[in-house]
């Protein structure tokens, strides 16, 4: 929800730069010094390794549900068989399937734990998860603005869109979730559900799991990746960073109540080093490719041939 406030002192960036965070940041004298860029910490490293581990799971449950959904496809079938059947790849389903539960409780465990320490403005305020009367507001703002009847709509730190996509996840991290292990045990939980839920569960699986990797390879693409100011690439989930010029444009009144407040500058951070976003680059054009790759044989799945 809002990590403003909740970075444990092991995360916390001292002075802007994060402990430990080795393959992020040098001082911007080590990195040729040519920029005179600032740039402001957005990301923490464990929330970039939770999102690493999250985009690389959901590809591989992606890669390995999509040939299990569609198995009468010639190609799904052929992918099949190249890879050793489908027992192989439901193996490799299930592996996923565990990598994702345990970034999803890593998650839970998190937020249970700034929670119980009091953490203030998760469930509301300015830094929080939760959607508000302002993201209502922005949503009708920024429509006005797409055709030209208003100004843009200045942003906190999460858009409505951001939250959007957080709570799409979270919750199909659930109803998926839950029925992919319904099905993984099934004499178990029909001890407690009925014959006619255990059949549900796979209907439910099937098409919420096609719903996600629609919405994430389409629209989260779009959103984050794909769309003007961003576009190709959003690099700040990899680096952490941003430049103060795209802090103030994307986020500006999290800047403006930052600034205000006199806490602009414990947010300063490094400029990252060029090896680690030349690899981010890397790891990122192959996790988008595969993403509409998988976006396309999707549709081709659900309305195309054999
Ligand atoms: C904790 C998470 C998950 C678990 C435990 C899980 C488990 C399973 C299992 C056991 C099956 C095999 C069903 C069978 O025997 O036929 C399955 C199928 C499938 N899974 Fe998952 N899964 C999980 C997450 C996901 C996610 C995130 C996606 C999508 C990105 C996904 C997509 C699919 C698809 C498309 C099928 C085929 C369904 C069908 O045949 O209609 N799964 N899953």
């Amino acid at each position: 929800m809002t990590d403003e406030t909740r970075m444990a002192p092991a995360e916390q960036p001292e002075g802007g730069r994060e402990a430990g965070a080795l393959p992020v940041a040098l001082p911007a004298a080590q990195v040729g010094g040519e920029s005179k860029e600032k740039y402001y910490v957005r990301f923490t490293l464990p929330q970039r390794y939770l999102h690493a581990v999250l985009f690389s799971s959901f590809l591989g449950l992606a890669a390995t549900g999509l040939p299990m959904r569609f198995s009468e496809n010639a190609v799904a079938r052929q992918l099949a068989s190249a890879v050793g059947g489908f027992g192989a790849i439901l193996f490799f389903h299930k592996f996923c399937a565990i990598v994702l539960t345990l970034a999803f409780l890593y998650h839970l465990k998190d937020l249970a734990v700034r929670v119980l320490h009091g953490e203030k403005g998760i469930f509301w305020g300015p830094t929080s998860m939760v959607a508000n009367w302002k993201d209502v507001q922005d949503i009708i703002g920024h429509l006005k603005w797409f055709v030209g009847l208003g100004p843009k709509p200045k942003f906190e730190r999460y858009a409505y869109w951001e939250k959007f996509d957080y709570w799409a996840v979270f919750w199909g991290m659930i109803v998926i979730g839950f029925s992919g292990y319904a099905m993984w045990f099934a004499p178990f939980f029909a001890r407690f559900l009925p014959g006619w839920a255990l059949n549900a569960v796979l209907v439910v699986h099937g098409e919420e799991a096609l719903l996600a990797i629609l919405f994430i390879f389409s629209i989260h693409f779009v959103n984050t990746h794909l769309r003007p100011g961003s576009f190709p690439m959003d690099m700040v989930i990899f680096t952490g960073k941003e430049t103060e010029e795209e802090f103030k444009k994307k986020r500006t009144l999290e800047y403006e109540r930052l600034a205000a407040a006199g806490k602009l500058e414990a947010k300063v951070g490094d400029k990252p080093v060029y090896w680690w976003v030349n690899f981010a680059k890397i790891v990122g054009t192959i996790a988008i490719t595969l993403g509409l790759v998988m976006l396309v044989l999707t549709l081709f799945g659900y309305f195309g041939g054999r």
